[in-house]
């Protein structure tokens, strides 16, 4: 599904120019639940963008899906987040004084979805990522991190995307709300199917993967599998 080939990105400043992708290869299956790991610093966020639709490489190709999308337009790289792509940041970007259910709906304004339907969508996200029905309509600033970070996780899947990316999903919550956060991408990985892939500096979080593929100074310095993972959560 993901195909990335002596990816490259270099940033210019003025007259300083920072390569933050040295040229990055690997290959990401349909169904995959993958962690990109690395130090502050070694181009995970970089990456992320690229995967994600938000930027394009310097050189070197992106192929989603067999589509190139290294090339692609502002408004064609837009059209593919909307439609493929789940996001979801560490700093949740929820509307405050807005609903729950509101916040979840927000994606789907643009797809233009009758309001009915749009409701519907938005209560399976919720209910898929694990929030209890009674806080649908609470304003959003009226929940913990947690429960914060399961509706980020329903917006992310209110459209359906075959893809999720999450960047330092749990990087503002408690080891154990991480951790519940972590199993809930499990979860959609292993009961819907859906790619994951979760950017982190931490080695416990990324073990919650299946692979993991460690980045240093825009390099690519490990990919291995993990056999160990399910048999692991399960005994916890
Ligand atoms: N827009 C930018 N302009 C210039 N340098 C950037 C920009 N974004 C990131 N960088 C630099 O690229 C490197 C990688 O950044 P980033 O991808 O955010 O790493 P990470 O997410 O792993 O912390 C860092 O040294 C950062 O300072
Ligand atoms: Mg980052």
């Amino acid at each position: 599904m993901i195909e990335i080939t002596n990816i490259t990105k270099t940033y210019i400043t003025g007259d300083i120019k920072f390569d933050a992708l040295k040229g990055v290869n690997f290959d990401i299956k349909d169904g995959e639940f993958v962690a990109i790991m690395g130090p502050s610093g070694s181009g995970k966020s970089t990456l992320m963008h690229i995967l994600g639709a938000l930027d394009t490489p310097t050189s070197g190709r992106y192929r989603l899906d067999g589509q190139d999308v290294s090339r692609l337009s502002e408004d064609s790289l837009a059209d593919i987040r909307r439609d493929r792509i789940g996001f979801v940041f560490q700093s949740f970007n929820l509307l405050p004084r807005t609903t729950v259910l509101r916040n979840v709906m927000l994606p789907l304004v643009y797809a233009k979805i009758p309001d009915a339907e749009r409701t519907k969508r938005a209560k399976e996200a919720l209910k898929a990522a694990g929030l209890d029905e009674d806080h649908f309509y609470h304003k959003s600033n009226q929940l913990s991190g947690g429960q914060i970070q399961r509706v980020a996780i329903a917006r992310a899947l209110v459209n359906n995307p075959s893809l999720i990316l999450a960047d330092e999903p749990t990087g503002n919550l408690d080891t154990k709300t991480g951790d519940i956060v972590l199993g809930t991408f499990q979860r959609l990985n292993e009961e819907q199917g859906k790619t994951i892939i979760l950017i982190t500096h931490e080695h416990d979080v990324a073990e919650h993967a299946d692979r993991i593929i460690s980045i240093r100074d825009g390099e690519v310095v490990s990919d291995h599998r993990q056999h160990q993972k399910r048999v692991v959560i399960r005994n916890k």
